[in-house]
């Protein structure tokens, strides 16, 4: 259990990368009452200095013994790391929160997503699972629907931004454009190929059932953090050569007839949702009737 301090002692391993620095930032932005930071990453980065509240501090290498005095430790370094590290850093007494995907099927470790089930960080016994981003949105677009309506099937095409593969990824989309409009030939070292101006249908490895790790990822954190293992879900995910943003359509079922009204105004109610009404009734099609909401940020 976390401790209730005034000020906390936080480990990011993975500090250097995409999340470990945003996650940075968002520390320092909520001004979270952090008191020492342990800053964690391969032996490439060791001794690297990252800035936190305008100090620097120096980045260490990740070991079984960077966790004493630890109270909150993120992982953002990839699920091997998760999964060889976590144990010592529970053991020295922190409560892990894993962006890994690691633990996000283990049944011991909550999933969530702190609009919809915030409650059950209560039940956890060391570990703290986040879904992954495009999981994050599409459970949040759901639950107020799934509440009101009780989702049967969804089915999910995600396009996911270059970001999601990390640094070296966001590098080789920027390096291969360059290359491109230079008449260059590209580098492919992250992507399997081309993905400046090219759009891939399949993100992490084909599974034996044909989908790939991302979809059924998605499948399963949704599921998870609804908390409806009986939800049918069916995901396509493709990476798109843009750096940052997810676009995801979301087709679904309800038990019960849900009108588009009832929809938008059960999540222009809903936690972290923004219900974006018609920009102007010239280009809403006639046989679409909108209610007038205006466009709501909870
Ligand atoms: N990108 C996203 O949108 C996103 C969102 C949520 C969660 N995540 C999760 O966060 C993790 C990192 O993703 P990312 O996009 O931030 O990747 P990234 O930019 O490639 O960063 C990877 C981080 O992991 C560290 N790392 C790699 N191998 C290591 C090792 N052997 N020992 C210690 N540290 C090691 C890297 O350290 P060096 O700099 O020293 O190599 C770096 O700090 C992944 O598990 C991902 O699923 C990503």
């Amino acid at each position: 259990m976390l401790k209730n301090k005034n000020i906390y002692t936080v480990a990011i391993a993975g500090a250097t990368g995409l999340t470990g620095r945003e996650l940075l930032e968002v520390l320092e932005e909520r001004e979270f009452p952090v008191g020492d930071l342990v800053l964690l990453a391969s032996e490439r980065s060791e001794g690297e200095r990252l800035e936190f509240r305008g100090k620097k501090w120096t980045v260490k290498r990740l070991g079984k013994g960077s966790f004493p005095d630890v109270d909150l430790a993120f992982f953002v370094a990839g699920e091997e790391r998760a999964r060889d590290f976590t144990p010592s850093a529970v053991s020295s007494g922190a409560v892990v929160i894993d962006g890994s995907g690691a633990f996000s099927d283990d049944p011991k470790v909550p999933l969530i997503v702190p609009e919809i089930n915030a409650a059950m960080t209560g039940n956890h016994t060391g570990i703290i699972a986040c879904p992954s981003p495009g999981s994050t949105a599409v459970a949040m677009a759901l639950q107020p629907i799934h509440a009101a309506a009780t989702v049967r099937r969804a089915v999910i095409t995600t396009f996911e931004p270059v970001s999601g593969a990390g640094k070296k990824a966001m590098d080789e989309l920027a390096g291969q454009t360059v290359a491109l409009l230079n008449f260059r030939d590209v580098e492919k070292k992250v992507f399997p190929h081309q993905i400046a101006f090219n759009c891939l249908p399949q993100i992490g490895e084909v599974l034996d059932n044909g989908s790939t790790r991302d979809e059924a990822r998605m499948e399963r954190e949704v599921a998870k953090v609804l908390g409806s293992a009986g939800l049918r879900i069916s995901t396509t995910a493709v990476r798109v050569p843009v750096f940052r943003g997810y676009a995801i359509s979301l087709n679904i079922e309800t038990e019960r007839p849900l009108p588009p009204n009832e929809a938008r105004a059960l999540l222009s109610q809903a936690h972290g949702v923004v219900v974006c009404a018609p920009v102007s009734a010239k280009r809403v099609a006639p046989w679409l009737k909108f209610a007038p909401l205006q466009p709501v940020v909870l």
